[in-house]
């Protein structure tokens, strides 16, 4: 009898342990096909424009996602590739000004948020990017990023025991893993990465109870002719994608869009970032200045710091405390947590 019972649970054991197995792999090894449909953008934003020679499938969404997550992107496997300065509960930015990669190496600026990056036409602070392609590229090779070159990367895709398998799965039959294809998967998912769900976007769509007073009373200083926020904040992005000087430090050590056009009026010129989740995206501005929104919110209050180059939009705003609250709690309901926490954009299991 009691032969009998262990003979039992061992066969159950191997019932389950089996089907365990064929599950891991099922997750694991293929793409999770009844993930949405994240080429479609939220309700009131237009279409995510894709480009001809990379557009959506959901294998490569997966295999982008993948890989925004993936220890072997890096040299020495010390950090898990885009994700490291790319965190989703921080709006995919670094919740530090100045973000380390390979050998603990600081990038010279903030890390700019990926948020709805598919929409700009310009990426970077001082916009010397315009395809999302050309980073996830780049990253792999330099040495203060990932440190690969192309053959070790390549050995180590080729060699891993689903990577193949879902290079075919996403760009063909024939195809191997190559440093270009992990460049167009990643872009693919950061392309998905859209945000628009938060409480001032269902206040828009119809519900007056989204916002709070308090907010209500931000949004309208926020589109005041007052403050003048919404003339570069503008549009679904809250940015207008041009370069302005806001003085926002007394001393500027990067010159900003400068470097690109080598206009002096360019000098200390940066990008105007979209406000989306500004919330969770501290600390802020090219250098990661200021640490709190009411750092921000002051130094507008204040006209900014001179600069010969300083934007005529930025004057001293004489806002009252509640003011200044309000406006801040506008920005809060800019926060889209159903995209912060969302698992399908999260590091897969
Ligand atoms: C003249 C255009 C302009 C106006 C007007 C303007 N901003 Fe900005 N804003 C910018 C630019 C450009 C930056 C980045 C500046 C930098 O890094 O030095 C910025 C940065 C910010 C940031 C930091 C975002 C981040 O992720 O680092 C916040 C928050 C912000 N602005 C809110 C506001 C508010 C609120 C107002 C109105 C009181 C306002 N802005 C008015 C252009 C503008």
């Amino acid at each position: 009898m009691a032969f009998k019972v262990s003979l039992n649970v061992i066969k159950l054991f191997f019932i389950f342990s089996s089907t365990l197995i064929i599950s891991c792999q099922e997750s694991t090894e293929w793409p999770n096909m009844n993930q949405k449909d994240y080429s479609k953008p939220p309700v009131g934003f237009p279409p995510i424009p894709f480009p001809s020679d990379n557009p959506y499938s959901r294998e490569k969404f997966e295999l982008g996602r993948r890989l925004f997550y993936e220890k072997i992107l890096v040299k020495d496997s010390s950090f898990k590739s885009c994700s490291h300065c790319m965190k989703q509960a921080h709006n995919f930015q670094d919740n530090v000004p100045n973000s380390l990669g390979l050998n603990k190496i600081a990038e010279p600026r903030n890390t700019m948020s990926l948020t709805n990056v598919a929409y700009f036409d310009k990426i970077f602070w001082d916009g010397r990017g315009s395809r999302i392609e050309q980073p996830a590229y780049r990253s792999l090779f330099l040495p203060y990023i990932f440190g690969l070159d192309t053959n070790e990367l390549q050995k180590r895709l080729e060699n891993h025991p689903i990577y193949p398998n879902l290079f075919r799965a996403a760009f063909g039959e024939n195809v191997k893993p190559s440093a270009w294809l992990v460049a167009k998967a990643i872009s693919t998912f950061v392309r998905c990465l859209v945000s628009g769900n938060s409480a001032y976007d269902k206040f828009l769509r119809g519900d007056s109870n989204a916002l709070t007073e308090s907010q209500k009373r931000g949004m309208k200083l926020f589109f005041s002719e007052r403050t003048k926020c919404s003339v570069c904040h503008s549009g679904f992005l809250f940015t207008d994608l041009q370069f302005h000087n806001t003085g926002t430090t007394n001393h500027y050590f990067d010159f900003g869009r400068f470097y690109v056009t080598k206009d002096y009026k360019d000098r200390n010129k940066f990008l105007t970032p979209s406000l989306r989740n500004v919330e969770v995206s501290a600390p802020y501005m090219h250098d990661g200045t200021y640490k709190t929104l009411e750092e921000v919110i002051e130094n507008y209050n204040r006209g900014g710091f001179p600069n010969i180059n300083k934007d005529t939009l930025i004057k001293p705003l004489n806002l009252t405390k509640e003011e200044k609250e309000d406006l801040i709690n506008f920005l809060k309901a800019l926060t889209d947590w159903e995209f912060l926490k969302n698992p399908d954009f999260a590091e897969p299991k």
